[in-house]
């Protein structure tokens, strides 16, 4: 039976994790678009709390001040441009390492993840934390140098400015930050299907990764 067929059975619910600039966003967008389902990109929750802080104050480097600025997550338009810039993405890089930040933003998460007819969720934890029960779990990844070239031409897309040097440099740190932390770190989930985009391009990734979701569909 289709994938798109079940969903009306079953709730479907697909976790896509990987480090910065993978294409796992896009990924799990068009996934979402497949399957007929609601999409959460979980990197805005932590970039909203960031950009709270980034415009109405708080240290980055203060667990205290970063889980009081959660509660203003609500309020932060997600169309506003700056969400997505260097600097939102680095303080979010930052603050997503503390437990209470991560506890903070958990609920949302879940209930987003329990709607009836499943829901695609995209991130760093998704299929180890957030949903560890999830039918399908992606891992999409690549490497810094291609996800740096990535991230630039995005960026300069949107009218920002940015350098491949510095974008790399940004994106080993952050690698290593959201691997090496304590609190739910980027990793791997043994259930998971790795997809290592390095090599193609993102209609290429986007089809790989429909072709991994329907097969796993297909055994469930
Ligand atoms: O697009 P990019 O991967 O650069 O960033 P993002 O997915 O929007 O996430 C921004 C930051 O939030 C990342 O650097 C992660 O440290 C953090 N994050 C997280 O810890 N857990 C998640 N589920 C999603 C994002």
């Amino acid at each position: 039976m289709p994938a798109a067929e079940r969903s009306r059975q079953r709730p479907i619910l697909i976790a896509v994790d990987g480090p910065a600039a993978s294409g796992k966003g896009t990924i799990a967008r068009e996934l979402a678009r497949h399957f007929g389902l609601p999409h959460l990109d979980t990197g805005m929750l932590y970039r909203a709390v960031a950009l709270t802080m980034f415009r109405f104050g708080g240290d980055p480097g203060s667990e205290f001040e970063a889980v009081r600025a959660c509660d203003g997550v609500a309020q932060v338009d997600p169309s506003d441009a700056e969400l997505r810039s260097e600097a939102v993405g680095s303080i979010a890089s930052r603050i997503s390492a503390y437990p209470g930040v991560r506890a903070a933003l958990l609920d949302r998460q879940r209930h987003f993840a329990a709607q009836a007819w499943g829901a695609v969720l995209d991130g760093r934890d998704i299929g180890t934390v957030i949903a560890p029960d999830a039918t399908v779990k992606l891992f999409v990844t690549a490497s810094p140098e291609v996800r740096a070239q990535r991230r630039v031409r995005e960026l300069l897309e949107r009218g920002m400015p940015a350098h491949l040097e510095d974008v790399l440099v940004d994106i080993r740190a952050r690698d290593a930050r959201d691997s090496g932390r304590e609190a739910a770190p980027l990793a791997l989930a043994e259930d998971a299907e790795l997809l290592d985009t390095s090599e193609m391009d993102i209609d290429q990734a986007i089809a790989a990764a429909i072709a991994l979701a329907e097969e796993k569909l297909a055994g469930h």
